[in-house]
C-alpha cells in the first residue's frame, strides 16, 4: 500500500508544528524521517496513522488491503508500551483483542509473530525478565501480529544500547525483506537512516517542512560492502551536514526561550 501526505499543516494552539509537508511513501519502501528534536516527526507519524487529524491537508492511502491484514497501518513505539503483568505471548495476543478472531487464529498469529522475531522460547516470560532489545522485539511482534501493510516506527531503537540497536536493525531488515511492508521510520540517528532507508526525508526545525529527500540508491544488503563505502560515507556526510545545520539552530532557539 502507498501512503500520501498532502500539504499537511498542523498547529497545536498557536504553535505551528508542521507547515506544508507533502510526501508519498511508496509501496514496499522504507522511508526514514529525520530532523531535529521537536520538528514535528511524531506529529507527522500520528497524522499518517490517523490518530491525529491535521489542521489542514490530507492523508491518502492507496492500494488494496492484504487479505490477512487486520490493521493495515500499525505503530511501533519507542517505549515498547508493553503490559508488565502479561507474558510475552499475552502481550502479542493483546493486539488482537479487538478483532473477533477464533482462539486458533489468535494462537496461529501469536506463534507466527514470535517466530519471526526470535521470541519463540520467551513466550511465557514477562517483560521485566527481558533485556531492552527483547522487549522491543515484543513491540515489533505485536505490530506484526495484525499483518500490517504499513508500519509506522517512531524511534523504535532509541532506548537501546548501540550493540542491541545493531542487532535489531538487522532484524527489521529481515522482516522487511520477507513481507515488504512500507515502513516510515522516524529517527534522530542518521546512521540508522543510512542503514535502513530507501529514501531519507530530512525535516527542517520547527515548524517542520521538508528540507530534502535523499535517495540511498545502494540496496540495503550491499551497504556493508567495502566497495560502496566511499559512496556511503558521502551520503552520510551529506545527511549529517544537512541535519547539523538545523539541529544547531533548533538548539539555540530552545535556549533562547
Ligand atoms: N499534544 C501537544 N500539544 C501541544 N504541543 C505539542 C503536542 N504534541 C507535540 N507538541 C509540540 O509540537 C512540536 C512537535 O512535536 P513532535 O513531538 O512531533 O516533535 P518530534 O520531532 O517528534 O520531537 P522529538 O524528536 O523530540 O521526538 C514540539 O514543539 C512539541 O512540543
Ligand atoms: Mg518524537
Amino acid at each position: 500500500m502507498e501512503l500520501s501526505l498532502n500539504r499537511i499543516v498542523h498547529n497545536f494552539g498557536s504553535l505551528t508544528a508542521l507547515s506544508d509537508v507533502s510526501i508519498k511513501v511508496n509501496e514496499g519502501e522504507i522511508l526514514a524521517l529525520i530532523g531535529p528534536s521537536g520538528c514535528g516527526k511524531s506529529t507527522l507519524l500520528s497524522i499518517a496513522g490517523g490518530i491525529l487529524k491535521p489542521t489542514s491537508g490530507e492523508v491518502v492511502v492507496r492500494g488494496s488491503i492484504p487479505d490477512a491484514s487486520l490493521n493495515p497501518i500499525t505503530y511501533v513505539f519507542q517505549d515498547f508500551a508493553l503490559l508488565p503483568w502479561k507474558s510475552v505471548s499475552e502481550n502479542v495476543a493483546f493486539a488482537l483483542k479487538h478483532h473477533r478472531l477464533s482462539a486458533v487464529e489468535i494462537e496461529r498469529r501469536v506463534t507466527n509473530a514470535l517466530e519471526r522475531t526470535g521470541l519463540k522460547d520467551f513466550a511465557r516470560a514477562y517483560p521485566k525478565q527481558l533485556s531492552g532489545g527483547m522487549r522491543q522485539r515484543v513491540g515489533i511482534a505485536r505490530a506484526l501480529a495484525v499483518s500490517p501493510a504499513i508500519l509506522l516506527m517512531d524511534e523504535p531503537l532509541s532506548a537501546l544500547d548501540a550493540q542491541t540497536r545493531e542487532l535489531l536493525i538487522e532484524d527489521i531488515l529481515d522482516l522487511w525483506r520477507r513481507d515488504k511492508p512500507s515502513i516510515v521510520y522516524v529517527t534522530h540517528n542518521f546512521q540508522e537512516a543510512l542503514r535502513l532507508a530507501n529514501r531519507v526525508c530530512v525535516l527542517s526545525r520547527r515548524p517542520g517542512r521538508i528540507k530534502e529527500i535523499v535517495e540511498i540508491e545502494i540496496p540495503q544488503q550491499d551497504r556493508g560492502r567495502r566497495d560502496v563505502q566511499p559512496r556511503m560515507a558521502e551520503l552520510g556526510e551529506h545527511l549529517w551536514s544537512n541535519i547539523r545545520d538545523e539541529a544547531i539552530i533548533a538548539d539555540r532557539e530552545l535556549a533562547d526561550v
